[in-house]
């Protein structure tokens, strides 16, 4: 039996693009197939050269196309597309996605969820991570903005080694397994552009947030700058309809840390949804992570413990909740996890607080 082009077709149809998340023959990667006996070329089009994701294709072209009765050898090749391709996927991608504001690109049914905190060093960026990798493991749809312009640890705690790909203005994020991720850091370098800093500082991140291509997402969660300076505000603002959770530490002085949240909360429109009490121990104790909680009006939503492993997969890159699921760490982090997206209705309900 002779093979058919569109067996091949078909078969590639199974082939995915691990970052834009939508089969190759959709997203017209595909440039060519020649068919000599029982031996299969296909070409696919990259959105740029040397994009990181060439093993991803070879191995899935070469089982689904393998797979295809009569095929005996597959081989792949790869071009690029040119300016005019990619600025027509980057039209046909947009397309189905409704723009949530003039900020962030994310769809209306996305839950924005911005961890934030009063001060630095409290582990912020450790419990997005892993509060991220507990949602998706969980089954939703996660991505992660790394958005602290001063830190931007997530992608060394995430092992995301990659650049975002950059399709005609269109910025698309790099992914681990199941988990997007975009942080700013990706932009910056020694010389961090001044618009970062100065009076540009909202332009750029309004710019930055609209050109993300996020795809179809369920929750977003959002690593903020620490404290309350123009940084987190900006950002605030540009995050519509975020909800926010506050770490702190077992010994916060509670009061201090409330009205910073609450003057977060209010110059952004933020509802704070609760309190996670992060490095509880013999050490440090516990009990700050109520007292802020009651302060604020909002539920302790869990107590992470002090837990060298968490730090130890941070450094490594895999997350704790991955790594180690039925870690007691990692359990409390999946409990966090549970607990808002249980309380998504009730949250709803809580006022914004004024
Ligand atoms: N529960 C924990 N147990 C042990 N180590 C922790 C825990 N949480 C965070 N750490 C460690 O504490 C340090 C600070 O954490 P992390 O970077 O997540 O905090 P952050 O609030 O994001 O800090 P920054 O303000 O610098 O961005 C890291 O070395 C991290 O591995
Ligand atoms: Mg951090």
């Amino acid at each position: 039996m002779e093979l058919s082009r569109d067996a091949i077709l078909k078969a590639l149809e199974h082939v995915i693009d691990p970052e834009l998340r939508r089969p190759v023959t959709e997203l017209d990667m595909v440039r060519e197939i020649e068919i000599d006996g029982a031996d299969v070329s296909v070409t696919i089009a990259l959105t740029v050269a040397g994009c990181p994701l060439r093993e991803s294709f070879q191995s899935q072209v070469v089982e689904h196309v393998g797979n295809v009765p009569g095929v005996e050898r597959v081989r792949l090749g790869f071009d690029v597309m040119s300016a005019e391709e990619r600025s027509a996927l980057s039209v046909k991608l947009r397309g189905g996605v409704e723009s949530r504001s003039k900020g962030i690109s994310v769809d209306r049914s996305t839950r924005v969820l911005a961890i934030a905190s009063g001060k630095g060093g409290v582990g912020k960026s450790s419990l997005t991570v892993n509060l991220a990798a507990a949602f998706s493991a969980l089954g939703h749809r996660t991505g992660v903005l790394d958005a602290d312009v001063y830190g931007h640890s997530i992608p060394h705690m995430l092992g995301v080694t990659q650049r975002p790909v950059v399709v005609d203005k269109m910025i698309v994020p790099p992914v681990k397994d199941d988990l997007k991720l975009m942080s700013i850091g990706f932009f910056l370098d020694d010389n961090a552009p001044v618009m970062w800093r100065g009076p540009m500082l909202h332009r750029a991140l309004e710019q930055f947030l609209s050109d993300v291509h996020w795809g179809e997402l369920d929750l977003l969660l959002v690593d903020m700058p620490p404290g309350t300076g123009d940084v987190s505000i900006s950002l605030g603002q540009l995050l519509p309809r975020a909800e926010a959770v506050i770490v702190t530490t077992p010994q916060p002085l509670a009061q201090e840390v409330a009205s910073r949240a609450a003057t977060m909360a209010q110059k952004t429109n933020m509802r704070l949804i609760g309190v996670i009490e992060n490095m509880t121990s013999e050490v440090f104790g516990t009990g700050g992570g109520a007292r802020l909680a009651a302060e604020i009006g909002v539920p302790l939503l869990g107590k992470v413990p002090l837990d060298v492993r968490l730090r130890e997969c941070g450094d490594g890159g895999e997350p704790l909740v991955w790594a180690e699921p039925d870690s007691e760490t990692s359990r409390e982090i999946v409990g966090i996890a549970e607990a808002i997206h249980a309380g998504r209705q009730t949250f709803k309900a809580l006022p914004v607080l004024s």
